[in-house]
């Protein structure tokens, strides 16, 4: 059996985490807030020059909470995201006038904080005060999400509470602010969204989606939402080896692109021949549907196919030309890929 989850990533952390972080030393309540706050949203390596430019104006709680937040503002310009500087600045009256001026050491005061979450909670409670409490931010959600194989959006409560469920497990009574700094730093350096470096992963011997195959299939994203469907028919009208398009509207799909003729609603396909295109069709019939994704619905298209009658003419000239199919113009992807798989012409008499 091998060593346990937490046990392996103490092992790694203590050879290959990060231990020179600004915030680790001294690593104090203040120093952790401030920073796990600045984290939430972005990078470490932005946060570096901001970290200790803040420190040293705002060294602690009481400065921070007596300064002006114009100042404060001033000092996060940069960071984005300011409801976390405009919350901060709230909690740390909050902490002077409620705590003393000591963050609390209980998860219970500290999410009654402004900008306080259940994960921020569990990083000063760990880091900090060494509480086994546990974290979830999004690098964790990754470690987590592969080890276990957890299938399913994080996003989702349904998981993200699977997930809490396997942090609060495995954080061990002993050590919990190194597990903690150990499995973000993971997350950070080999457990990477994209190329993960699993050979030199600590959790590679039993790590589900590594025996998947499937790394960097984990954390599944955000599901893709159900577009609506929407449905046209396609008149390719056929004379010999040429087909008859249609320059489309400027506006809509395809726009100002050259395409098949769209046969109108209520409309047979005949009918739309006669009435919009001025000419007899002979032979119409459905081919196959087939649908094309556009970014906010499906469009199910229905391509009719039929010929030119003898005695019809057709003006070729403004918004209709014929086209040999040797010689397309540029025509939208999937009118061209049926263009390009219709029947020959003894097949399709
Ligand atoms: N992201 C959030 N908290 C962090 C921390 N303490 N160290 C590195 N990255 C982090």
């Amino acid at each position: 059996m091998a060593t346990g989850l937490a046990q392996r990533l103490l092992d790694w952390f203590q050879r290959h985490g990060r231990h020179d972080l600004p915030w680790q030393n001294p690593q104090t309540p203040y120093r952790v807030w401030v920073s796990e706050i600045m984290l939430q949203q972005t990078q470490v390596a932005t946060v570096l020059g901001y970290f200790e430019r803040f420190m040293r104006r705002f060294p602690d709680v009481q400065t921070l909470a007596q300064a002006p937040s114009d100042e404060v503002m001033q000092y996060w310009a940069g960071l984005g995201y300011y409801a976390r500087a405009r919350n901060m600045h709230a909690a740390a009256r909050r902490i002077v006038d409620e705590h003393g001026g000591e963050l609390p050491d209980n998860a219970e005061s500290l999410r009654a904080l402004p900008g306080i979450g259940e994960s921020t909670a569990g990083a000063i409670l760990s880091l900090a005060f060494g509480r086994p409490a546990a974290i979830l931010d999004g690098n964790c959600k990754r470690v987590y999400a592969r080890y276990f194989g957890e299938p399913g959006w994080p996003g989702e409560t349904r998981i993200a509470r699977r997930l809490w469920a396997y942090a609060r497990q495995h954080t061990p009574a002993d050590r919990p602010g190194d597990f903690a700094q150990a499995i973000m730093d993971l997350g950070a350096t080999l457990c990477t969204r994209k190329k993960p470096d699993c050979r030199r992963c600590p959790l590679n011997a039993d790590c589900r989606a590594l025996a998947e195959d499937a790394v960097e299939c984990y954390p599944y994203p955000r599901p893709k939402k159900q577009r609506p469907l929407r449905q046209a028919r396609l008149l390719a009208v056929m004379d010999d080896d040429r087909v008859l398009l249609e320059k489309r509207p400027p506006s809509g799909i395809w726009g100002s692109l050259w395409s098949l003729p769209e046969i109108g609603e209520g409309f047979t396909a005949e009918d739309h021949a006669r009435q919009m295109l001025g000419l007899q069709l002979e032979d119409a019939r459905p081919l196959e549907s087939f649908t094309h994704g556009f970014t906010h619905f499906e469009l199910q298209i229905t391509p009719w196919i039929g010929r030119k009658g003898q005695s019809a003419g057709v003006a070729d000239e403004g918004q209709l030309r014929w086209y040999s199919l040797a010689r397309l113009p540029g025509v939208p992807a999937p009118v061209a890929k049926f263009l390009a798989n219709l029947p020959t012409r003894n097949e399709s008499s």
